[in-house]
């Protein structure tokens, strides 16, 4: 029955990616095409006193230049801006709406030109007067500010009262910086024109729909005037979930116009969006002297922006995967003259399980115990904080298959006594854990009597490898080739899809295809019994399946009747079938996908450079949809973690409120020669609760727990333990 899912299926739209067929918000063409560029604000906190524009619009070829005083029409009221995907409490920040500045790299102005490179240049004879207000873009010196914000997880037992009697402890403060996303493709967005007031919107987001509300209710236009479309996106990683003013900017530059326009941010202005928020995470841990945890309290202490109370779960993961009477969580947040952070791949996770699992390896050599041995002390098979089962929960294959593939039992545990010539190596291993959701989404299926269907929803695939899977789950469940199936997706007319986001979408997307598929071959049944002296006159519909572009009894497969031979007889040129987006929720079951990252270390003694030489990543994410595009996401996530525990860090000048190494020259993220072996395990987790394909999805639980393996590691390998990103090699040596 199933000959595409689980198999190392290529990207269908491989080859329209690597011919550059494959058109990207920036790249799509229209004739009278104006371009804008953005001027940004220097100052990260105050008002805008003027802006002289008279320069920038004596160059030739200049057609406006737009500000807050001189914009069309925007929406006054909060609700407008706000999107699927904003925090709770603020108020969104809403680009060229009034003087008020909320941190340096704002847009406080778009000029528009006749010609991209013009506009570039006008843009820096724009003058710009503003009146300063003190700022504060330091987490540290906002620390004593912060302020609490409640979380779901509640507190078991006296946390305080536990670890005090506690045998052994281990309590300490770890620290990961601003990260930015830094996807490949810039942020963009090319508004046509279409007449009569209507416009498309082609924009780089993870949510095209999302990104129709927002633009409808600023602009007070109907879903029918205004569509998006984003049939490709060059990577996003959560920096796409909410809309970005690109795509705001380039509507309110077309009403002025009356015009198509295009807008392309540079790479430093990227750096003016949303970002992972720097936090400090306070761990304490306490256990008896045989290693079984008896308390533990995280607290989070993250930015914030002046206007939006942006957070994630950063602290209930602590509670959630091991087993502890005693635990709290404090989430705290800061306010900063910075944008409104975002989600970043794994968000709160990949921040809360990095100090978690540094904590447990500090733990671990506190108590004499092999790290890997004290995880499995503690082991939870139910979910901790609700107290229910897992509807599938592997991670003890993890760490086994993990440990195995890794030579874990190998590992001399004395810090500095492994070694390789003139390289220190260093062995650390840690837990990832993520969610595996499941949103509403529609599919439609169109199937035609010559064997050829076209699966559509309005989802994204940002890269991850949607179209693929979404061809793979309606060939197998439709009984067609591969390459009868198109796939059709990132366009706001076509059935619901929430944002590309959260893992959720493989799984979600693969539920409403089957579901519209059990409607297409009811509809074929009907056809084939109607048919005269039909082999299936007595068949129910549980009894037929569709397998070889034939509608056949499931026991005997031989008997059957072609599809093209069903939908003739019952008059049918085509099948078109939508499934119904409701499910159930459902509360007697935890969801959640787990792995053990195991990484080796090298170090040069004399200079300190750090290699990570191997990494060994074992997933559980329930059945594997793709085993070749769900690998390049788990590798993508231990790149990423490499770059979290070694590279990346967003330096802010706190006299001026600005981003440093707003650029990829000086932002540091990992390139080949820093990746060396990456080894995915995926271990087998059947899962008959989550859906009905077993589904729960890989897209962030790569990076869960990888930087925390290799710090880990480092310290393994030196004796000298790290607590703040990146280590970098002045820090170990310090
Ligand atoms: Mo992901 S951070 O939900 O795109």
């Amino acid at each position: 029955m199933q000959t595409y899912i689980g198999t190392p299926t290529s990207r269908i739209d491989g080859r329209a990616k690597v011919t550059g067929q494959a058109k990207y918000a920036g790249e799509f063409n229209v004739s009278g095409l104006a371009y804008g560029e953005v001027v940004a604000s220097t100052i990260p906190r105050g008002r805008i006193v003027s802006i002289d524009a008279s320069e920038a619009l004596r160059v030739a070829g200049v057609l406006h230049v737009l500000t807050h005083e001189n914009r069309p029409r925007m929406a006054d009221k909060d609700t407008a801006y706000k999107d699927d995907v904003a925090p709770e409490k603020g108020s969104p920040f809403r680009p060229l709406f009034d003087a008020r500045i909320h941190f340096s790299g704002q847009p406080i102005a778009l000029v528009l030109a006749e010609e991209w490179e013009i506009a570039r240049f006008a843009a820096t004879l724009v003058r710009v007067e503003y009146q300063r207000e003190a700022h504060v873009t330091d987490l540290s010196a906002q620390r004593p500010h912060a302020f609490i914000v409640e979380k779901p997880e509640k507190p078991r037992g006296n946390a305080a009262k536990a670890l005090a009697a506690a045998a052994v402890r281990h309590e300490a403060e770890y620290f990961i910086p601003i990260e930015h996303h830094n996807p490949m493709e810039l942020y963009a967005a090319t508004a046509t024109w279409d007449g009569g007031g209507k416009i498309t919107v082609y924009d780089k987001t993870q949510g095209v729909q999302n990104v129709q509300r927002y633009l409808c209710g600023i602009f007070a236009m109907t879903p029918d005037d205004l569509k998006v479309v984003s049939p490709y996106v060059g990577g996003a990683f959560g920096s796409g979930l909410r809309p970005q003013y690109e795509s705001v900017l380039a509507v309110l530059a077309a009403r002025a116009l009356e015009r198509s326009v295009r807008l392309v941010l540079t790479r430093q202005q990227m750096y003016g969006l949303g970002h992972r928020p720097a936090s400090i995470e306070r761990l304490a841990i306490g256990a008896s002297e045989d290693g079984i945890l008896e308390a533990m309290t995280h607290e989070a202490i993250a930015e914030t922006s002046q206007y939006e109370d942006f957070s994630r779960n950063d602290t209930g993961w602590s509670g959630l995967l091991y087993k502890c009477a005693n635990t709290r969580y404090v989430h705290k947040l800061a306010r900063l003259d910075l944008p409104t952070p975002c989600d970043m791949r794994a968000p709160g996770a990949a921040t809360g399980v990095y100090a978690l699992e540094c904590a447990m390896d500090e733990l671990a050599v506190a108590l004499k115990v092999d790290p890997l041995e004290l995880r499995l002390r503690s082991y939870s098979a139910r979910d901790q904080h609700q107290d229910v089962p897992y509807t599938s929960k592997k991670l003890r294959e993890c760490y086994r298959e993990g440990a195995q593939a890794f030579g874990w039992d190998k590992r001399n545990p004395e810090p500095r006594s492994m070694r390789d010539g003139s390289e220190l190596v260093g062995w650390g291993m840690a837990t990832g854990v993520w969610e595996a959701l499941q949103m509403k989404f529609v599919a439609r299926i169109v199937l035609t009597a010559n064997g050829h269907a076209e699966v559509s929803c309005a989802t994204s695939d940002i890269g991850t490898g949607t179209y693929t899977i979404m061809a793979q789950v309606t060939a197998d469940m439709l009984g067609l080739p591969l390459e009868n199936v198109t796939v059709k997706l990132g366009d706001s007319t076509l059935p619901l899809a929430p944002v590309e986001g959260g893992s959720w979408t493989a799984a979600s997307i693969a539920n409403a295809i089957v579901k519209t598929s059990d409607k297409v071959r009811e509809a074929l049944w009907r056809a084939a019994k109607a048919m005269p002296n039909s082999p299936l006159a007595a068949a129910k519909l549980d009894d037929v399946r569709l397998m070889d572009g034939r509608i056949v009894d499931k026991t005997e497969t031989g008997r059957g009747v072609s599809i093209a031979d069903a939908m003739r007889h019952g008059g049918l040129d085509r099948v078109a079938c939508e499934s119904d987006p409701g499910f159930k929720a459902d509360t007697s079951h935890a969801r959640n996908t787990h792995s053990a990252i195991f990484a080796e270390v090298k170090i040069d003694e004399q200079l300190g450079i750090i290699r990570v030489t191997r990494v060994v990543n074992a997933v559980a994410a329930g059945r594997i949809l793709n085993t070749k595009t769900a690998r390049s996401q788990i590798m993508g996530g231990v790149v990423w973690g490499i770059g979290m525990a070694l590279h990346e860090e967003t330096l802010v000048d706190h006299t001026f409120g600005r981003i440093m190494n707003a650029n990829i020259a000086e932002y540091h993220v990992p390139v080949n020669a820093d990746v060396h072996d990456i080894e995915v395990i995926f271990v087998d987790e059947p899962d008959e609760i989550i859906n009905p394909l077993g589904i729960k999805g890989v897209g962030e639980i790569g990076i869960v727990g990888t930087a925390a393996a290799i710090a880990n590691a480092i310290y393994h390998a030196t004796g000298k333990r790290v607590r703040d990103l990146p280590i970098t090699l002045d820090e170990l040596s310090a």
